[in-house]
């Protein structure tokens, strides 16, 4: 169901690719982006052949958004929220490492191959892997960061605890640590009444629950990107990175590089990470459900203040 607008995307981009090519073409020597020695970057020894390919390839299908210097300031990245990575800050979101590190090659290579659902970057995966390897390389080249630091040790998930047959279990459990323990709901939406999270919070933390004024809603929140994000709600928004177990294991173990989303990879147990990739899951498969939008609006009722504006529905 994602072919279709991959594919007019694709349209679009290749005609403003070829505009720039032409810019490029005729100023080919260009400003001193042609490389002629190999370079290591990301401590990788990577050849002069493979980064004047990565840079052509670049120039064809990325720098519409991402900009030809790579600074996210390409012709069609006019409007776009979020905003297309600005690749010379070399700071990213959703690679499997603790928030703040490199990526790895991997991480790059299944971002670029899966895209990011919700968003305008989309999946590539009519280029080839070897030439998404190429651009990858090319990239590391517009931040001064690869040139000294190492990408961060790939974050490896313990086998999921918890299973099909234990799926229900593990979605309360989830739920709980979710609002009663890793304060998940300080920045995304709260899901359940001020009791059942009290009750959570007592249980796994010994405290009474905070609640946020506006709970049922999520936050915006600062970033280091230049602006802010609004952290999902999960029955209502995109989850960027993918949908799967894995891949919401993937996000909560590792955070979102330069965001508030902090790194929960030791901070939880590992099966408390699964436990909220799948209540996360349970979340996201009644997004968009008029019984979630419903129970959303009245739980935030429960929090509406009265003295003011008693009249206005929010
Ligand atoms: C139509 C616009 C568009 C095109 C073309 C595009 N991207 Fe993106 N890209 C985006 C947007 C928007 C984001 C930011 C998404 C976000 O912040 O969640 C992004 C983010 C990224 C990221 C950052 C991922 C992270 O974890 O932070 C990488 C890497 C990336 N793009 C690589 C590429 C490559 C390589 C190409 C060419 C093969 C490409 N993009 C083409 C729009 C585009
Ligand atoms: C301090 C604020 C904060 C806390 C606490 C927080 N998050 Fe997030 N989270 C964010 C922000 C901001 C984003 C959106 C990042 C973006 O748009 O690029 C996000 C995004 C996500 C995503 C979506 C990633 C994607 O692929 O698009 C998931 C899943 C997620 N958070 C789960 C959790 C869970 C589970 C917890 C508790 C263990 C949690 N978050 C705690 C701020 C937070």
């Amino acid at each position: 169901m994602l072919k279709i607008s991959p594919k007019a995307g694709r349209v679009r981009h290749a005609l403003i690719s070829a505009a720039l090519g032409t810019v490029l073409l005729s100023g080919c020597a260009g400003p001193g982006k042609t490389f002629t020695k190999s370079m290591t970057l990301g401590g990788k020894k990577v050849s002069a052949r493979r980064l004047n390919s990565g840079e052509h390839l670049f120039v064809t299908y990325c720098s519409a958004c991402h900009g030809i210097k790579g600074d996210g300031k390409g012709p069609a990245s006019i409007g776009l929220r979020p905003p297309p990575r600005n690749f010379t800050q070399g700071q990213f979101k959703f690679a499997a490492v603790a928030s703040g590190r490199l990526p790895n090659d991997e991480d790059l290579l299944r971002i670029v191959q899966k895209g990011l659902h919700g968003s305008a970057m989309l999946p590539w995966n009519d280029v080839s892997g070897r030439d998404i390897m190429d651009i990858i390389q090319y990239l590391k080249t517009l931040s001064p960061k690869w040139a000294d630091k190492t990408p961060g040790e790939p974050i490896v998930p313990e086998p999921d605890p918890w299973g099909a047959e234990r799926e229900a279990e593990a979605v309360t459990r989830g739920m709980k640590v979710y609002h009663g323990m890793a304060q998940c709901l300080s920045c995304h939406p709260a899901y359940e009444t001020k009791e059942t999270i009290t009750a959570a919070s007592i249980e796994l933390s010994k405290r009474e629950a905070v609640l946020r004024p506006d709970a049922y809603h999520a936050e915006l929140k600062d970033s280091d990107y230049g602006y802010k994000l609004m952290p999902p709600d999960f029955t209502r928004d995109h989850v960027r990175s993918g949908e799967t177990l894995e891949d919401i294991y993937r996000t909560i173990a590792s955070g979102i590089g330069g965001t508030a989303m902090p790194t929960w990879k030791g901070a939880l147990p590992d099966d408390d990470i699964w436990a909220l990739s799948y209540y996360v899951r349970s979340l996201i498969r009644i997004k968009g459900t008029p019984e979630a939008d419903a129970r959303r609006e009245k739980l935030a009722q429960t929090l509406a203040v009265p003295s003011h504006d008693d009249t206005k529905a929010n």
